[in-house]
């Protein structure tokens, strides 16, 4: 029996983990079997109930991390965004929503939100206060991500969760860029905590995953939704992600070590003109930073000055791979204009502040030195 407590390196080991009560193996076995006996057998187990002992034990040890008391393990982050939207709002409800969020969550809002006769605002303010002000008879749900990809902006955790509780409006945050290593939305007073498990949580860019944690109640709710869009998980895909979550905490410290020195030295540099960091003193929301994260994270993005083409600039890395998504051991650089954030209006890439010369950065754990003599080399090339 474990003690009340325990770190979150042993949550990453120990909770959740199936028992091999036939061999004794020291690691889950996986149940990938679709029928289960159902005579007498409660609760009736299925994939699509997210109720398969992998996706059960998975999803506690998702809850465990983040203080929460109960989870869901999805097919993919976008599966656990849309499944929480539709769960928090019907027809003829409003939602307030961050205007820096990641492309496909804005996408769905603006393709389908109308259409199911959902009304939303974005807020580009991001204080508290502006939410505050955005906020109708019919708000359903206040939804936010920070820090946000791929601009790094913050938004004030407790403040949006006291907003919310007063008015008894539902909060949920897209917590992917963080993690629970960094920040705890749910001891913050957030209601619904969602992650692409895709990125942090697999980290080794072999696994497309989603999860949500909040209260069992909303949980309850959730899945009563998401059994019928049918949105789960491969029980040997929550397999590999369990595998790989036992590493989460020493992946995510490490690959923030490298990215708060690469910050730095990116800040520095003659061909950078900007870069978005929580961790540097010049980032806007510095202060709140060191309130609501442990550390800043490993993701970063920077401009580089118009003189050094960003599609040569990528060509021409050797070590870092110009390639979509982010979060794995292995360092990537995207541009966010031409990836994550395409499918978004001229008018909007211009409003988040998605220029066709930023590049986001998802530092991996490599040796610092290296990649700081590949950036060096790139640039050298890509000059005019
Ligand atoms: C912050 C954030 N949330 C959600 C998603 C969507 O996750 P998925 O690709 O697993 O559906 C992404 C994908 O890049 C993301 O960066």
């Amino acid at each position: 029996m474990l003690k009340k407590n325990i770190g979150m390196n042993t949550i990453c080991t120990h909770t959740g983990a199936v028992e091999d009560v036939v061999f004794g193996g020291a690691v889950s076995p996986i149940y990938m079997s679709t029928s289960y006996d159902f005579i007498d057998k409660s609760p009736k187990r299925y994939p699509r109930y997210f109720n398969t002992p992998n996706q059960e034990l998975l999803a506690k040890k998702i809850a465990a991390l983040e203080a929460a008391e109960a989870g869901l393990i999805f097919s993919s982050g976008m599966a656990a965004i849309s499944n929480v939207m539709l769960m928090a709002l019907k027809s003829g409800d409003h939602a307030v929503i961050q205007n820096d969020i990641y492309g496909g969550t804005r996408n769905f809002i603006e393709s389908h939100f109308r259409s199911y006769g959902i009304d939303y605002s974005f807020t580009k303010d991001l204080t508290s206060k502006a939410f505050k002000d955005c906020l109708k008879t019919n708000t359903k749900l206040i939804y936010i991500e920070t820090p946000s990809n791929p601009m790094l902006k913050l938004v004030d955790i407790f403040a949006i969760a006291k907003l919310g509780k007063s008015k008894g409006i539902l909060t949920a945050i897209d917590n992917t860029f963080a993690t629970p290593v960094i920040q705890k939305p749910i001891t913050l007073g957030i209601d619904i905590v969602i992650h692409s498990a895709t990125k942090y949580f697999g980290g080794h860019s072999d696994i497309t995953a989603g999860a949500v944690v909040s209260s069992q109640k909303i949980v309850d709710n959730l899945w009563d939704l998401a059994k019928d869009f049918g949105g789960n998980l491969s029980d040997f895909s929550v397999w590999m992600l369990e595998r790989s979550m036992k590493t989460l905490v020493i992946r995510v410290k490490a690959q923030q070590k490298n990215a708060k020195k690469l910050a730095s030295f990116l800040e520095k540099h003659p061909a950078v003109a900007a870069v978005y960091y929580p961790g540097l003193k010049s980032h806007p929301n510095h202060d709140l930073a060191k309130t609501q994260m442990r550390g800043y994270g490993a993701m970063l993005s920077f401009e580089l000055y118009e003189n050094y083409p960003v599609l040569s600039f990528l060509n021409s890395l050797n070590l870092i791979k110009p390639s979509m998504s982010l979060a794995g051991v292995e360092s990537t650089m995207i541009m966010p204009s031409k990836t994550s954030h395409a499918l978004l209006s001229k008018t909007d890439l211009k409003a988040q502040g998605i220029s066709d010369q930023l590049i986001r950065f998802s530092v991996g754990i490599e040796s610092k030195k290296d990649l700081i003599y590949d950036i060096e080399q790139a640039l050298n090339v890509c000059k005019k």
